[in-house]
């Protein structure tokens, strides 16, 4: 198979573009780190290098082969600390690579995927829940579950299979960041290992770890009054 990945020099990426190279697929790794890239084409014949901004519409290239399987995986998250004092530039710069990027990807690359080909959208768990500091991540990882979702439906009488990912917290430098425990925390490797067997099993929804995105499914099914009170003592 042809594996197209974006944000594929650091963390679940990396462990994605890895992982399918090691199967023996052929991989096209996307990322800007252009020593990251050259380090990930040294280590497999079996993968081959884009490197360019995701957020720049006029960069993304022309692919002239056909690709099995699309994974839009990078992202980047930075937190509102003072919600009153709104950074719109901070927030344009969360949405512009965890939201708008794809949809530039989608125009370039979209019609590129096999019939039977498969589109996979990593978002994020906190997709699920208003969660505090997180305005613009997840603002961006809610539009972006919405988008996947809605191309499922109508990307089917194309017979292009879409799969959205929900992870929670992947130990990756992406989280080497935050200051706040991450419960149930796991390692890219693991991380990229379920979402390929998720996408195997041909799955439309790839949850993970089983017990946090459970857990984060039930709050909210909270009054959104409770929960509000909940998120607030989290600050
Ligand atoms: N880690 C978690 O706990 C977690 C949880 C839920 C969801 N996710 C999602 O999983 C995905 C991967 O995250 P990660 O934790 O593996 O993060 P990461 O290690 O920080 O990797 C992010 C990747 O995105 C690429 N990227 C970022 N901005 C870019 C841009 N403007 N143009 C091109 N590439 C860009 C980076 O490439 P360069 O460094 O080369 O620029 C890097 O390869 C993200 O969408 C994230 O939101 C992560």
């Amino acid at each position: 198979m042809r594996i197209m990945i974006t944000g594929a020099t650091s963390g679940i990426g990396y462990q994605l573009a890895m992982a399918y190279a090691e199967k023996g697929h052929q991989v096209i790794a996307c990322g800007r780190n252009q020593a990251r890239l050259e380090e990930l084409v040294s280590q497999s014949v079996n993968i081959t290098s884009l490197c360019f901004d995701l957020t720049q519409y006029q960069n993304y290239p022309d692919l002239k082969e056909s690709l099995d399987i699309l994974i839009f995986n990078a992202g980047d998250c930075e937190y509102i600390d003072d919600s009153l004092n709104f950074d719109a530039k901070m927030f344009e710069r969360v949405i512009k690579i965890n939201l708008i990027s794809v949809a530039y990807g989608l125009e370039k690359w979209l019609k590129h995927i096999n019939k039977k080909g498969r589109l996979v959208l990593v978002s994020s768990s906190a997709a699920l829940l208003p969660l505090p500091r997180a305005e613009a991540y997840g603002t961006s990882k809610a539009g972006l579950t919405y988008l996947s979702k809605t191309l499922a439906i109508s990307l089917k009488e194309h017979e292009i299979n879409v799969t959205t990912v929900h992870p929670g917290f992947v130990d990756t430098p992406l989280t080497q960041k935050n200051n706040f425990p991450m419960p149930m925390l796991i390692n890219s490797k693991d991380a990229a290992s379920k979402i390929i067997r998720g996408i195997d099993k041909e799955k439309s929804e790839i949850n993970f770890p089983t017990v946090f995105v459970l857990l984060m499914k039930c709050f909210s099914f909270l009054p959104l009054s409770i929960w509000q009170r909940l998120a607030s003592r989290m600050v």
